[in-house]
């Protein structure tokens, strides 16, 4: 917070917001930041909490975990469903009912507990079916994106339709994930050494040059700085037109929601294609 970040990207899921909760009010307390100038955003667990009469209640329980009445931005976590009380298995993926939790998540956006509602890992075949449904049109899409997987035809959909589009692993989640290293690329690298930036910074200004906001996560103070050190520098259209021969490869593949027997097969059922 003091290093100026005020956007608090939340998920049920994560299993943190009770200590979020503590945390914002620590900084409320000591007059650091207020409430209003925040941007919380949380999502719900769709895959057990999917059924409509289980939408408000979860968005109930984020709100009392986190210590405040409303969240600026509730996102539906991805387009999956999973029975109810179910453990993390694909076996226990079935069928969604997307309008129907849309309905639910309208109904929270009347209420004003949530000021905006969006999704998250919707491809652009599910965003499209979405709005063909939607009273109140999705107001973002938070997905991954960084240099290494682009999104150009999600990102132009989005743009078109007035839904704004977030990133996470905008840095390719180098703790997390070992397929490929965003940080390392040559491309992110040779513009980080020219720039004097560093392969993060450039990675995060590259997304936020594209135009788009970008969730970087770290536990470290110096990189926590580091990585908020975007806004006055950029880099020059040659340099970025160079990101644009970058072979692209998504990192999050959503393997694990995969079953021979199950709703979604393969890679492709997930993302439609866009993979
Ligand atoms: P750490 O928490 O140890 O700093 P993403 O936001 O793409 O999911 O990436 C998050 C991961 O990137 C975390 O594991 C974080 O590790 C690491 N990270 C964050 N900032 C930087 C940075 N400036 N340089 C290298 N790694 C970083």
């Amino acid at each position: 917070m003091q290093a100026g970040y005020r956007h608090i990207d939340c998920a049920q899921v994560y299993g943190n917001e009770k200590e979020i909760g503590f945390a914002l009010k620590k900084v409320f307390d000591e007059g650091i930041t207020s409430r209003q100038d925040l941007f919380i955003t949380s999502k719900l667990w769709w895959c057990t909490n999917h059924a409509p009469e289980d939408v408000p209640v979860a968005l109930d329980g984020t709100l009392q975990d986190l210590q405040t009445d409303y969240v600026d931005l509730y996102l539906v976590h991805w387009p999956i469903r999973m029975k109810k009380g179910a453990g993390f298995s694909p076996e226990n993926v079935i069928p969604a009912d997307i309008p129907a939790t849309w309905a639910a998540m309208e109904g929270l956006y009347d209420s004003g507990k949530a000021r905006a509602i969006g999704v998250s890992n919707f491809s652009c075949k599910k965003l499209e079916e979405l709005l063909a449904a939607a009273r109140v049109p999705p107001a973002a899409n938070q997905v991954e994106c960084h240099p290494v997987w682009q999104q150009a035809k999600l990102r132009d959909l989005c743009a078109s339709k007035g839904i704004h589009f977030s990133a996470y692993s905008p840095l390719g989640s180098p703790g997390t994930f070992k397929a490929f290293s965003v940080l390392e690329h040559p491309v992110v690298v040779s513009a980080a050494e020219k720039l004097g930036k560093t392969p993060a910074q450039v990675a995060l200004r590259w997304g936020i040059q594209a135009g788009h906001s970008v969730l970087p996560k770290s536990t470290h103070e110096e990189r926590i700085r580091a990585n908020f050190d975007v806004f006055d520098w950029s880099i020059p259209s040659d340099l970025f037109a160079s990101f644009s021969e970058i072979e692209q490869t998504r990192l999050i593949r959503g393997k694990f929601w995969t079953h021979p027997e199950g709703v979604f097969k393969s890679e492709e059922e997930i993302w439609d294609g866009e993979i």
